[in-house]
């Protein structure tokens, strides 16, 4: 959940980089950050409590010196409060090397115990500072390589850390077990960050670290080591993605960058694997042959937050499309339950970063149990994709507004692409049936621009304006909109904090119409065939309690029943959740931008939950 980045370069100044590093990585926590840097007289470290400026502006006020080497690191609390003293780099007693780290370190207080009782004196609350008096103490002699490794030997927990020790010459070490690290040569130096976006200013050839690697950056080489200090060949991968994506340009926000990214998205995702003749997708990853989806009995998907509501929708297009059944559970719930998984299972995770540990762990375990892995993914290289069997990439570049929307779509495209995969290898769907879903998925892209058009975005200013001081929201909506209610209610809270609650529509009898009221109100998402008629009266019952109601959708008959209508489009009903969800993102945006609300990082949430 925090950031690190690091470099030792050949010359020229390494805070720079580093800085710009911190701030494309602040997504992964924002509440207090730091640098080390190694100095011609020792180490040089500077940390601030709250956002990146705040370093900034220190780092510029006091004319902190600049040095070859360096490792920094914007942190999301587990262990003490945000406050200068426990922001990373951490050094021990001597200040002879300084540590970066994310993840928790499960036997801290033994050792913090074991330390003090032999002259460690500890300045924070956190768990990162034993794990820097361990290291200095077996640093005292030979490399610092050899010492991180001993001191590794001794640790308990997950981490990714990097380690800084001053000198003639400066040493750069990193390690992995658990949260992602990446490192890449540039011309200038090596690299190191906790993902891409770091690194891809200086270079796109990036090693993705394993867990149990210990790698030392040297200004021409890295070499890399397993825990027992044996070396290891680890080939680095092409990434191609653009630095530009890494920016805003003239956005206000990453958040609504990413939600006019859409329509762009949907062709990434999907264009490049439309096969007309077969009616078909062809997708570039091994792994879903006619042969392997053939032999699949039950998938389980799992997934957390905005991806599990991804998975929901899944669920109804593999079931509808493909015929198989399908469950689904939070990773988070999956991986300690004692789940039953029939032979034949595929375990799909669905995921954006490809890092989040409850995802991870589900899919372990669903191997553990048996099951073939899967993943639908945006990143690359994360350790999703390296750990399952088969990867279906989303193709929505680099997703920076810690609340998710472009790789959302991006996830209802693949899990569209992937029941028709299925549907057609398992022969429930015709080569002619699939060449409809085909074309109706290219006549997408306008229908998603017109919800992006300036008149559009005006009637959602207007309508925000008009809600924005209500008690609460419910969102409500049914069959495979039903997730699209969830993931609209968990924008709307997780960026302008209003209490909001998605519901399956038939279920607000039994409970939440209690809520109803004047200042209480209801998005429902209208519905398609049979459940059309169904949302329609749900909104009756809600106006007839004296809630406003916005209805969201291309059913007219529900939009004339509501106090403010945001027509969608007509389309097939699997692909509405796709353009349904786009009012509601900009609808969470417009409330959140009119309350104030520090939009691209909202209190509390880190992009990539890399800890449970
Ligand atoms: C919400 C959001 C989160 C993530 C969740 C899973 O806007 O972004 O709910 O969807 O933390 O993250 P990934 O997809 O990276 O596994």
């Amino acid at each position: 959940m925090c950031g690190i980045v690091g470099a030792i370069l050949k010359e020229g100044a390494v805070l720079r980089g580093m800085i710009e590093g911190l701030r494309v990585l602040e997504y992964r926590g924002y509440d207090s950050s730091g640098v080390a840097i190694a100095g011609p007289q020792g180490l040089l470290v500077q940390k601030k409590a709250g956002r990146l400026e705040e370093l900034e502006n220190v780092l510029a006020e006091t004319q902190f010196p600049d040095g070859l080497a360096g490792i920094g690191h914007t942190r999301w609390a587990t262990h003490g409060p945000p406050t200068d003293v426990n922001a990373h780099p951490h050094t021990d007693t001597d200040r002879t090397i300084a540590v970066v780290h994310n993840g928790i370190i499960e036997n801290y207080l033994e050792l913090r115990e074991e330390l003090s009782a032999s002259g460690s004196r500890f300045l924070s609350d956190t768990d990162t500072e034993v794990l820097t008096h361990l290291i200095a103490r077996e640093a005292l002699e030979g490399s610092l390589v050899d010492a991180v490794l001993r001191a590794l030997g001794r640790v308990r927990g997950h981490y990714a850390i990097a380690v800084l020790r001053p000198g003639a010459q400066p040493e750069v070490v990193c390690a992995r077990h658990g949260p992602p690290l990446c490192i890449g040569l540039s011309k200038e130096g090596a690299w190191l960050g906790s993902d891409i976006l770091a690194l891809i200013p200086h270079t796109r050839n990036v090693i993705f670290l394993e867990d149990g690697d210990v790698a030392e950056l040297k200004v021409d080489s890295i070499v890399v080591r397993d825990l027992e200090g044996n070396l290891l060949e680890r080939t680095a991968q092409r990434v191609d993605w653009d630095a530009e994506q890494v920016g805003k340009g003239s956005w206000p926000h990453f958040m609504i960058k990413e939600i006019h990214e859409q329509p762009d998205v949907l062709a990434q995702t999907a264009f490049h694997r439309l096969d007309d003749e077969s009616g078909d997708v062809k997708f570039e990853e091994a792994g879903w042959t006619d042969e392997v989806l053939q032999g699949v009995e039950r998938i389980q998907i799992v997934a957390c937050g905005t991806a599990l509501h991804a998975g929901y929708t899944a669920r109804h297009l593999i079931e509808g499309l493909a015929r198989v059944p399908v469950d689904l559970d939070f990773a988070s719930e999956f991986r300690y339950r004692d789940p039953i998984l029939v032979p034949g299972t595929l375990a799909i995770g669905i995921s954006q970063s490809g890092e989040t540990a409850d995802s991870l762990a589900a899919l372990r375990r669903a191997r553990e149990l048996g099951a073939r892995t899967a993943c639908i993914c945006n990143v690359a290289g994360s350790t999703m994709v390296r750990e399952c069997d088969a990867a279906l990439m989303t193709h929505a570049g680099p997703e920076i507004g810690v609340a998710s929307t472009k790789a959302f779509v991006a996830q209802l495209v693949a899990a569209y692409l992937l029941a028709i995969r299925i549907g057609r290898a398992r022969g429930q769907l015709s080569a002619d049936e699939g060449r409809v879903l085909l074309q109706d998925l290219r006549l997408l892209r306008p229908k998603m621009e017109s919800l992006l058009s300036k008149k559009f975005l005006a009637r959602m200013i207007e309508i925000a304006e008009r809600h924005r001081g209500v008690k609460g929201f419910l969102f409500l909506g049914r069959g495979i909109n039903y997730p699209i209610a969830l993931e609209g209610a968990l924008k709307l809270k997780e960026i302008s904090y209003m209490h909001a609650e998605g519901y399956a529509a038939g279920e607000m009898k039994h409970g939440p119409i209690a809520l109803v009221e004047a200042w209480m109100t209801t998005v429902v998402i209208t519905g398609h065939g049979l459940l059309a008629e169904k949302v329609r009266s749900n909104i009756e019952q809600v106006r007839a309690r004296g809630g406003p109601v916005i209805a969201v959708g291309a059913d007219r008959e529900s939009l004339e029943l509501a106090d403010e209508a945001i027509e969608v489009p007509d389309c097939n009903e699997w692909l509405s959740p796709i353009l349904n969800v786009i009012p509601l993102q900009l609808l969470s945006y417009e409330v959140a931008r009119l309350r104030g609300c520090d939009i691209d990082k909202p209190r509390n949430l880190a992009k990539s939950v890399t800890v449970e």
